[in-house]
């Protein structure tokens, strides 16, 4: 299995002092869906921002380790962090269009790249709501607004809109929390779909969708990695008493 992203010894402390990942080691296989999965407050978050730098937005006092993308420290002094967040898009749980056109929701990211081509676009477009499982719903009405979507067609929008600038990685933190199943499963399809061409890294909202997608899952339980493994026997004879717990409903 190719490695895509690897983590070594990663640590990360936010400024109120709390720590929320503790010597984390974790591999990241190159196209497959890469699942995280544990109770809330784990720091699931914490280390799909961590992959993308978007933790430099926050409140971080202090990360140790590394994380390596195709063997670089992308915290590494000129490390291209605008460069890092293309390689490495990322999916919200609450979709948040932009307020503008279906169509510009997914050129924006082309646009904000220096990118003017409105042939180039309408290419990409195409490409990417066909990738979303969103074009042949939204084909005929490009121009209208991406809030006139439903809540499961705007977060394939933003699927889309990451896929717009063709990753190598996508990170989706409870991409279908709050969707209908309909939308659910048609994100569920997508990535296995896709997965030939991208790398996932995916938080999902439930066990039971955990299991159904994941090719590897890491289970994290108060900023600790408990178990690593490929799903099928992480989610039918895990090693670890508080992953079984866990999968069998004993806590949430
Ligand atoms: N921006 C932040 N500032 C301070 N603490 C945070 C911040 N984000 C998350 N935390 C804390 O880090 C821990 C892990 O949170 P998070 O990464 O969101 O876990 P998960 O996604 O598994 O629910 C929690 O204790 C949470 O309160
Ligand atoms: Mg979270």
């Amino acid at each position: 299995m190719d490695i895509k992203i690897r983590i070594e010894d990663f640590s990360l402390h936010y400024s109120d002092g709390k720590e929320s990942l503790r010597h984390i080691t974790l591999d990241i296989y190159a196209n497959q869906i890469n699942v995280l999965f544990g109770p809330s407050g784990g720091g699931k978050s914490s280390l799909l921002r961590a992959l993308n730098r978007l933790n430099d937005l926050t409140d971080v006092a202090v990360q140790e380790g590394r994380i390596l993308l195709d063997g670089e420290d992308i915290a590494a002094p000129g490390y291209d962090v605008i460069r890092l967040r293309r390689r490495v898009g990322i999916v919200f749980a609450r979709p948040v269009p932009l307020p503008m056109s279906i169509y510009r929701n997914v050129t924006y990211g082309l646009e904000l790249a220096g990118i003017k081509d409105r042939a180039q676009w309408d290419a990409a477009v195409e490409r990417s709501l066909k990738q979303a499982a969103l074009w042949e719903e939204v084909s005929d009405r490009l121009d209208e607004s991406g809030y006139a979507l439903s809540g499961g067609q705007q977060q394939r929008l933003c699927l889309a809109r990451a896929l717009a600038l063709q990753p190598e990685v996508v990170l989706l933190d409870e991409p279908t929390s709050g969707l209908d199943p309909i939308s659910t499963s048609k994100i569920e399809r997508t990535l296995q779909e896709l997965k030939s061409e991208y790398t996932f890294v995916a938080v999902p909202h439930s066990v039971q969708q955990a299991a159904r997608i994941a090719d590897w899952a890491t289970f994290f339980l108060q900023g600790e990695l408990i178990e690593h493994g490929d799903g099928k026997t992480i989610f039918t004879t895990p090693q670890n008493s508080q992953t079984n717990e866990y999968i069998t409903g004993r806590f949430g």
